[in-house]
């Protein structure tokens, strides 16, 4: 079949990897895409969010399936999109409704989806500009740290973990009255801080049947040691060590099996994946964030692990076998680290030139583009995230070590990476 895959991050390059590995994959187009997908399929110049343009390429190529990869076309409704539009309904589309994408969309959504299921998630109150006042005191009167949240989508960067009094009420103040992140904060959601190990399981459903594909633990600060400025994910280890039988099995029925239940009573239409960001506190799972789609660089580490045909999956839970498919891994474990541009998280340059890439040949080890693209025939630095670089390994302390050897020879102006990843592992 022919399949279109949206996005343009080390996600989309390690999805694109693995779709092209399946015997159902005949043409594989990715919009926009970036300098490493260009190597597995063919690169439109598209928008994500540009359903009209996504239309007529699904058309004109006779697309079967297309893979969402970024939450924000899901948000925005392009599973409706394509099941309201008679030329399009036949397609095979990754991803949930705009109404169960709300689970990543609305941070509020999620709460009460959570609270409705009984799904162990932190105590929460929500307020707006109208309740503006109450939440002042009820920051006033909670213990710290306190962590605030951006009700909608704000590019991973609503969510604020204030230490102090002082720090909490400003960032409620910039949310609300100030509108910092827009509409996405006219709502703010003020949580309990859990004090725990963070894990991200992964799992495709069909809204009422579910299967796991994989977990991993992201590292999502800049700086070594877990300090400095959040990211969009720095590196990534998988399978995380304290991921055992006991506590998988505390996930799947707490956690899993209520949310898939949950969404099949509410009528929510999900045919994607599911990623459940958790907090292992005291051997103990809760939910952080659900979000809609898989996670970057989560990705980059489970698609590697994962042996079974990942379009295969994707097509039996169109057509209701998904419970049928033998879900098998890799015995191996996996790494990937990445290496940003100078100044990420903050301000940085584009438009670098990326030298150590075209003599790279490596069994281990495998470069997957994040911010890249071609300027004539060289790969320049196109975003704060710029490779992604994943080793497999007989631990994981090897897998690191060979993406960090990998790492040596490459470079870009500025380039920076943490040498620590899965550090708690060694
Ligand atoms: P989110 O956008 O919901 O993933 O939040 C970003 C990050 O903030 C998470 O990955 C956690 O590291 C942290 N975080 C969010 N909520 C909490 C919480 N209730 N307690 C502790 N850390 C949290
Ligand atoms: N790495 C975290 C995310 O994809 O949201």
């Amino acid at each position: 079949m022919n399949i279109l895959l949206l996005g343009s991050g080390g996600r989309e390059n390690a999805l694109a990897w693995k779709m092209v590995k399946s015997h159902h994959c005949d043409k594989l187009f990715i919009a926009p895409g970036n300098a490493g997908t260009a190597a597995y399929g063919t690169n439109l110049d598209i928008a994500v969010t540009d359903f009209e343009a996504i239309k007529a390429v699904c058309i004109s190529e006779k697309i079967n399936m297309v893979v969402v990869g970024p939450e924000e076309p899901l948000v925005k409704g392009i599973y409706d999109f394509f099941q309201e539009d008679a030329a399009l309904q036949h397609i095979n589309v990754v991803g949930p409704s705009a109404a169960a994408a709300q689970l990543e969309g609305s941070k509020a959504f999620s709460k009460k989806f959570m609270q409705r299921h009984g799904i162990p998630t932190a105590g929460y109150a929500e307020f707006t500009a109208d309740t503006y006042e109450d939440g002042k005191k009820y920051i006033a009167a909670h213990t710290l740290p306190i962590v605030l949240k951006a009700d909608g989508l704000a590019a991973g960067k609503g969510v604020v973990i204030a230490v102090t009094q002082e720090e909490a009420q400003k960032v409620f103040e910039e949310m609300i009255l100030h509108k910092q992140f827009g509409e996405a904060s006219s709502k703010v959601v003020i949580e309990e801080f859990l004090q725990g190990i963070e894990v991200s399981v992964f799992a495709l459903t069909d809204g009422h049947v579910y299967q796991i594909i994989g977990h991993a633990k992201d590292y999502k600060r800049i700086g070594e040691g877990d300090t400095g400025l959040n990211t969009g994910g720095m590196g990534c280890v998988s399978p995380v060590p304290f991921m055992d039988e006991v506590f998988m099995q505390k996930v799947e029925e707490r956690i899993i099996q209520p949310t898939i239940a949950g969404l099949e009573k509410e009528n929510l239409t999900y045919h994607g994946f599911v990623f459940f960001g958790l907090m292992n506190v005291k051997g103990e799972p809760f939910v952080i964030e659900y979000n809609c789609r898989m996670g970057d660089p989560e990705t980059e580490v489970v698609m590697p692990l994962l042996q079974t045909d990942i379009v295969g999956l994707f097509a039996a839970m169109d057509n209701g076998t998904l419970m049928d498919a033998n879900i098998t891994f890799y015995p191996q474990s996996c790494a990937t680290v990445m290496a940003v541009s100078g100044g990420y998280p903050g301000d940085y340059q584009k438009n670098f030139r990326i030298s150590g890439l075209t003599d790279f040949h490596s069994e281990e080890s495998m470069i997957f583009h994040a911010g890249t693209k071609l300027a004539g025939d060289e790969v320049v630095t196109n975003g704060g995230r710029v490779l992604a670089v994943t080793s497999y390994g007989n631990t994981l302390s090897e897998a690191v070590a060979r993406s960090k050897k990998v790492l040596e020879k490459i470079s870009f102006e500025g380039m920076y990476y943490r040498k620590d990843i899965g550090y708690e592992f060694d």
